[in-house]
């Protein structure tokens, strides 16, 4: 990425010692509650990774309750797959933790990068993972948060997991399953049903949460998707997980199996503990009998039956009154309002409306705004990043904002814009055209969340032009505030007679 920053050096802005002993060298990581950066112990000389709160959760009792108390968690935890904690603490920035460096790429980005693994090489990452799982459950703590961002690869082969910063002592079962916060770090890709639906969790939560990780090495991408939040919990709820050679004829049949047993609806049709998991990976006799084709097969119809006997059982109000709550957690993490209703919202028949041009926009700067790039906006591999500033409100220019210029194919009822972005916490506005006097409507808007997210935007006539402004940045890689855009799209009613 080009560093035309406005100090124009490309070093972090944050210059100062951690704890008197910690410099910040490199941001390397982010999830939904931190950034994590290289770093460099004064004393000991060495290179270590630091995990911080994002800045806008440092205020937030809640976010800090828990960022240390996964400094507890895993301050207990030993183990070679494990992210080792080697130091804890709070300075006027908030509370961090100092981890062991892992010198890599994640499993997420490893797949982005290469594709699907080689079976071998899956079924070997995996195991180590399920290796870790069966040491923290032993020491009564389940991660909760299993996705392929929190598996690091160093650079020698080793995997280790990471980020327990949902993570929850087994015992401590009488609190709802999943709290606000959760959700809002928490992804629902890899979702176990029980957790969607706010039922009882245990290990065999995050075996099955393994068990989707392992189908996305395999296949290279994710079994369920969807748009939101709650579409994709419904799948994990609803969807049988498809067997992994349907996609992929070369993945052997013992592995799928596995991938499938883990990820069985019911806790009780899984692996029974994460060490059978890692045998069945590394075939071992006991592993190599449990994972039988014909056993799983048997399983599966069990599975069906009981869901079956489940779903009428259970009272479908419950499941969706669950699915609700999780549907205006993830409506609060896009800043969005839900139009109401106690039941999940139904999806109106919506279709994609072609942006046939995107243009930047600076009107009370020089007038442009990173052209060369809005190109990438409309989905070319990149971003669209907006010039660098000295902070979020855009140094003292006296601007209001930047941002960029949606020319529609046709005039059309919009109604939904989704958003990829590679950072958290940029805050901006969609507008509508502009009217007589020149102001813009406002349709919708919010923050940006890392990755996809869907703005609803509210009813308006048909419009030919959507502007997404951006009026607060949010905190470049390497250095200063920026807008960061990796594509735009959206959704709506066509008009045939516009
Ligand atoms: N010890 C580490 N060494 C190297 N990179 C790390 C380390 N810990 C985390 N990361 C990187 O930072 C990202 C976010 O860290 P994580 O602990 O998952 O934070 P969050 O709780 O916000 O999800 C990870 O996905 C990874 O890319
Ligand atoms: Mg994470």
């Amino acid at each position: 990425m080009a560093k035309d920053g406005i100090d124009g050096t490309g070093r972090p802005a944050t210059a100062e010692l951690l704890g008197g002993r910690y410099r910040l060298d490199e941001l390397i990581g982010r999830g939904g509650m931190a950034a994590v950066w290289r770093a460099t112990d004064i004393e000991f000389q060495r290179q270590v990774a630091v995990k911080r709160l994002h800045a806008r959760h440092v205020d937030d009792a809640e976010f800090a309750e828990r960022f240390r108390r996964e400094a507890r968690v895993v301050a207990r935890l030993s183990h070679s797959h494990l992210v080792r904690m080697l130091d804890a603490g709070d300075d006027e920035s908030g509370p961090y933790l100092v981890l062991e460096l892992v010198e890599g790429e994640t499993l997420k980005q490893r797949l982005a990068r290469l594709g699907p693994l080689d079976p071998s090489e899956a079924a070997r990452i995996v195991a180590q993972v399920a290796d870790a799982l069966d040491y923290a459950h032993g020491q009564g703590i389940v991660h909760r948060d299993i996705k392929s961002q929190n598996v690091l690869l160093s650079n020698d082969g080793t995997a280790k997991l990471a980020d327990f910063g949902i993570a929850r002592l087994l015992e401590a079962d009488a609190e709802p399953s999943l709290t606000q916060t959760d959700m809002m770090v928490g992804s629902a890709d890899y979702i176990a049903p029980e957790q969607a639906e706010g039922g009882v969790i245990d290990a065999r939560t995050d075996i099955y949460s393994l068990g989707i990780v392992l189908y996305e090495a395999l296949v290279g991408r994710l079994p369920f998707a969807g748009e939101g939040f709650v579409a994709v919990a419904v799948k994990h709820v609803n969807e049988t997980l498809p067997d992994p050679r349907e996609i992929s004829s070369s993945v052997p049949a013992g592995l799928a199996a596995v991938a499938m047993r883990a990820a069985a609806k019911e806790p009780d049709d899984r692996f029974p503990d994460a060490a059978s998991m890692a045998a069945a990976l590394r075939g071992d006799a006991r592993g190599a009998t449990a994972v039988h084709p014909l056993g799983v097969l048997g399983s599966a119809t069990t599975t069906r039956a009981r869901r079956r006997a489940a779903r009428s059982s259970r009272a479908a109000k419950g499941i969706a009154a669950a699915l609700s709550v999780i549907a205006l957690v993830a409506a609060g993490i896009a800043g969005m309002t839900l139009l109401g209703g106690d039941d999940v919202p139904e999806q109106p028949a919506l279709e994609p409306i072609a942006i046939a041009a995107v243009s930047d926009l600076d009107p009370e700067g020089d007038g442009s705004e990173r052209p060369d790039l809005t190109a990438f906006a409309l989905g070319a591999e990149g971003a669209w990043t907006s010039e660098r500033y000295a902070s979020a409100d855009f140094g003292n220019l006296g601007k209001t904002g930047v941002g960029l210029v949606l020319s529609l194919d046709r005039p059309s009822e919009v109604r939904e814009l989704r958003l990829t972005s590679p950072s958290d916490g940029a805050a901006f506005s969609v507008l509508g055209p502009a009217g007589a006097g020149g102001e813009r409507g406002r349709l919708g808007g919010g923050r940006t969340a890392a990755g996809a997210q869907v703005v609803p935007l509210s009813e308006a006539p048909p419009v030919e032009e959507l502007v997404l402004w951006f009026t607060e940045l949010a905190p470049a890689e390497d250095g200063g505030f920026a807008a960061a855009v990796e594509q735009v799209r959206v959704r709506g009613v066509a008009n045939p007679n516009g």
